[in-house]
């Protein structure tokens, strides 16, 4: 008798019938197929919690919870400024490229504190890529490369972390950058698109952002079940599409966006803080703001411009 989960993304991520992608034999089984040296990208999503199957999660997520912890006090100090300063470029006059001048300085402002260490994400193109199952081989190549860049780079700056904190610190960087970047972006895009020549103060500022940079996430079926009607045989691929959740009539769903049960996102918190200090600096300004380009990148993983360019007037 096979079990019947809801097509509700959050029950999906809940089931315990479900488990995680294994990210790791698929790239260790590329690495060998290509020839080609993958170690630090398999560095990395040995580091990662959610790649972690049910043996070793609980342990590494407890770990990841306790950077996060110490790392939030400063954070949260230094949030009011970071937004404020990132933010001026939205209040005054003038054409905004969002995604290279506002919300990428932003992430690595915040990713800087939370690992300790000052990262340029311009620097740091695909490492959240490592999700990819589309990624060409020269991409890989870079990615592999930047990955390695960043574990030396971490490893020069605390040399009497283990590799356990030095992956962690890699695990936060690499869930923190894209995902943050695709929701901050795909929201004010959204926002700015509804608000079309009127004033940032004029908006009704959701506290929940209204698009995420994460569409789904993908679970394997550990026996056959049944999804919304649709059978899923043992070893099948089960997607909990979160996007769905872009169109619940209540806001607090959205929430969901952050996934939900054993691999509930630990990055939720502080994305929430930084979402309200940057609508709340918004919310003062009277300048008014139009969308005047927007793509979204060609990525099989995230939803994140590609550009997102916006004319602001003050007069
Ligand atoms: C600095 C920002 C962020 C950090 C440091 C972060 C960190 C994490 C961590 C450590 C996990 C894994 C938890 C585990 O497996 O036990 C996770 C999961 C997750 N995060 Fe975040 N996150 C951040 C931002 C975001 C954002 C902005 C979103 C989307 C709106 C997001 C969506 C998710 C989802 C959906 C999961 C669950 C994945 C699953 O169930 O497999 N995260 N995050």
């Amino acid at each position: 008798m096979h079990c019947e989960i809801s097509t509700d993304p959050r029950d999906i991520l809940k089931s315990s019938h479900l488990d995680v992608v294994p990210y790791a034999l698929r790239v260790s089984a590329l690495s060998e197929r290509l020839g080609i040296d993958l170690s630090s990208t398999l560095f990395a999503l040995h580091s990662v919690p959610l790649c972690q199957g049910r043996g070793s999660h609980a342990e590494i997520r407890r770990a990841a919870a306790g950077l996060i912890a110490d790392r939030t006090p400063a954070l949260r100090e230094a949030i009011p400024a970071m937004v404020e300063e990132r933010c001026a470029v939205l209040c005054r006059a003038g054409r905004v490229e969002v995604m290279e001048e506002v919300i990428r300085p932003l992430t690595s402002d915040t990713l800087s504190i939370l690992v300790g260490m000052p990262i340029d994400m311009g620097d740091y193109d695909l490492i959240s890529r490592i999700f990819s199952q589309t990624l060409g081989v020269a991409k890989r190549r870079r990615m592999e490369r930047e990955l390695g860049d960043l574990v030396s780079r971490l490893r020069r700056a605390f040399p009497d972390a283990g590799d356990d904190i030095v992956g962690l610190k890699l695990a936060l960087a690499i869930l923190g950058r894209d995902a943050m970047m695709g929701t901050f972006g795909c929201t004010l895009h959204d926002l700015a698109r509804a608000q079309e020549g009127g004033a940032w103060s004029a908006l009704d500022w959701p506290e929940v952002p209204t698009r995420t940079g994460v569409p789904y996430i993908d679970r394997i079926a550990l026996k056959q079940v049944s999804v919304g009607g649709e059978t899923h045989a043992e070893g099948d691929t089960v997607r909990a599409q979160l996007t769905r959740l872009e169109a619940a009539e209540d806001p607090r769903a959205r929430l969901g966006f952050f996934g939900s049960g054993a691999h509930l996102c630990l990055g939720r918190a502080l994305t929430l803080d930084l979402w309200s200090a940057l609508s709340a600096c918004l919310a003062q300004s009277s300048a008014r703001v139009r969308v005047c380009d927007y793509a979204l990148r060609r990525d099989d993983v995230f939803h994140i411009p590609q550009i997102l360019m916006l004319e602001i007037a003050t007069e």
